[in-house]
């Protein structure tokens, strides 16, 4: 058999497995795995690491923060993103407090119509436990949406112990898994009000505000709930040790929950924030980077299965015209880093070739396990014949020093300027099709689909 295309001799990496092999492709869809394969076109991938294209399940294209917009949109997002190895990104649905979920859901599709150039998921954001929300549920599920963010924290979204139990029930019963993010609103208030009684405003006292234990608490305290009403919880931007550690303690009681950390935890530190001349903003995410001895247990914790993703939280603000607009107090600074594009390579250099984890966790937690949690497994997340085509060779030995001009992001910084990287992907293909060559957009069209997840297995 002759297939469309072949991608030669590369090594191949699983969750599980390496080895070498080709790859046929028909379509848009992987026809074969298998030695001495003929393709109408042929990619030689000798010496190359060819992977399941990356999905990251948590990022923010142009979301919706105070009186402005995170920087990308769907198109200049997704770009930066396949140039970065990713094929599937799961952004949010964020209705206005009493917008019909269904309305809000189809508002946001459309933003994403003939602009996302990779396939995309969406999560459904609940900011209340009103029956009318709550009521509307399973229709959101029905339509490809079964995960549900919600907010520990962040006046307007912050939900009460009572109203967060009530949508954990609801979703539960629809099949469904809730998403937190876990910072414990009442310690960050009093916090960020001590700060501001001391006339401390800088971004350094972001991460004063917003202090490790907020994070632990809210965790616990989420997991309490999850354990309580048995729906499947997934802690979103774990930043901490102590929350890291609520996580494992709560695994062995059998709870079901997952634990997702980003780059910039795994990757920076807190001393960012003093940076001069406000250089600190560029850093204020939350919750916020912490100290080495966190990002120590954060990598123990995706090697030994307590966290299962490493999603980017992709937020990007300008440092001109937006970050900036907190000059006089850190309130004020949009909260969110970038990070769509360079998640892939900075696991693997900071991950796989410091020996933090193996090159089979880096793609279990980039692809395989984001695939499995949210229903797109195994069409996502693995090479196997009947899967997407989604596929990504990556070189193991190509360095790159990441400046803001090797990045396609729009955003006018990355937090990781002049880090050193070795290994960089070469090649992103989606669904059969080649978007990215040696870090060039080729992509003609914005071919990006909606996908309609499956419910929790
Ligand atoms: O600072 C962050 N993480 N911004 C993005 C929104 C969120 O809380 O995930
Ligand atoms: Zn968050
Ligand atoms: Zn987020």
């Amino acid at each position: 058999m002759i297939f469309d295309l072949v991608i030669s001799g590369g090594k191949l990496v699983t969750a599980s497995t390496t080895y070498t092999s080709d790859i046929g492709i028909n379509g848009e869809t992987i026809a074969a795995i298998g030695e001495g394969l003929q393709g109408k076109e042929v990619i030689d991938a000798r010496g190359k690491l060819v992977i399941p294209g990356a999905i990251d399940p948590h990022v923010h294209l142009e979301m919706p923060v105070g009186d402005t917009f995170s920087a990308d949109d769907w198109a200049s997002g997704t770009l930066a993103a396949a140039c970065g190895g990713v094929t599937t990104v799961i952004d949010f649905v964020e209705p206005e407090p009493d917008e019909v979920l269904i309305a809000a859901l189809q508002k946001r599709l459309e933003s994403a119509k003939g602009k996302a150039v990779i396939d995309y998921g969406l999560h459904m954001t609940l900011r209340n436990d009103h029956p009318d929300t709550l009521n509307q549920i399973p229709a959101v599920v029905a339509e490809g949406c079964p995960s549900f963010k919600t907010y520990l924290t962040y006046e307007g979204f912050a939900l009460s112990d009572k109203a967060f139990l009530n949508v954990l029930e609801a979703v539960g019963k629809a099949r469904g898994m809730v998403l937190v993010h876990a910072e414990n609103d009442a310690i960050v208030s009093y916090c960020t009000r001590q700060m501001i009684e001391k006339g401390k405003t800088s971004p350094g006292a972001h991460a004063l505000a917003r202090p490790a234990i907020a994070e632990m608490a809210a965790i616990q305290n989420s997991l309490a709930h999850a354990e309580v009403t048995g729906t499947p919880l997934y802690i979103v931007h774990i930043s901490t040790a102590g929350g890291t550690s609520a996580l494992e303690a709560a695994h062995l009681r059998g709870i079901t929950a997952y634990g997702e950390t980003c780059p910039q935890y795994l990757t920076l530190t807190e001393d960012k924030y003093d940076l001069p001349n406000f250089e600190g903003a560029k850093y204020v995410c939350s919750p916020p980077l912490r100290q080495k001895n966190d990002q120590e247990t954060l990598w123990r914790g995706l090697a030994k299965g307590v966290l299962q993703t490493v999603g980017s939280d992709h937020c990007p603000f300008n440092f001109n015209g937006q970050k900036d607009k907190g000059r006089d107090s850190f309130v004020n600074i949009p909260p969110g880093l970038p990070g769509i594009e360079i998640r892939l390579a900075l696991l693997f250099t900071f991950g796989v070739k410091k020996g933090h984890i193996s090159i089979n966790r880096w793609v279990d937690c980039c692809a395989s396990s984001p695939a499995r949690l949210f229903g797109l497994y195994p069409r996502k997340g693995h090479l196997i014949p009947g899967a997407d085509a989604d596929i990504v060779i990556f070189d193991p030995d190509k360095e790159i020093v990441v400046t803001k001009a090797v990045l396609h992001e729009r955003v006018d910084y990355t937090p990781y300027e002049g880090i050193k990287l070795q290994g960089y992907p070469v090649m992103t293909i989606l669904r059969g099709k080649s978007l990215v060559i040696e870090n060039e957009y080729i992509g003609t069209a914005a071919h990006g689909q909606f996908l309609k997840r499956q419910v929790y297995q």
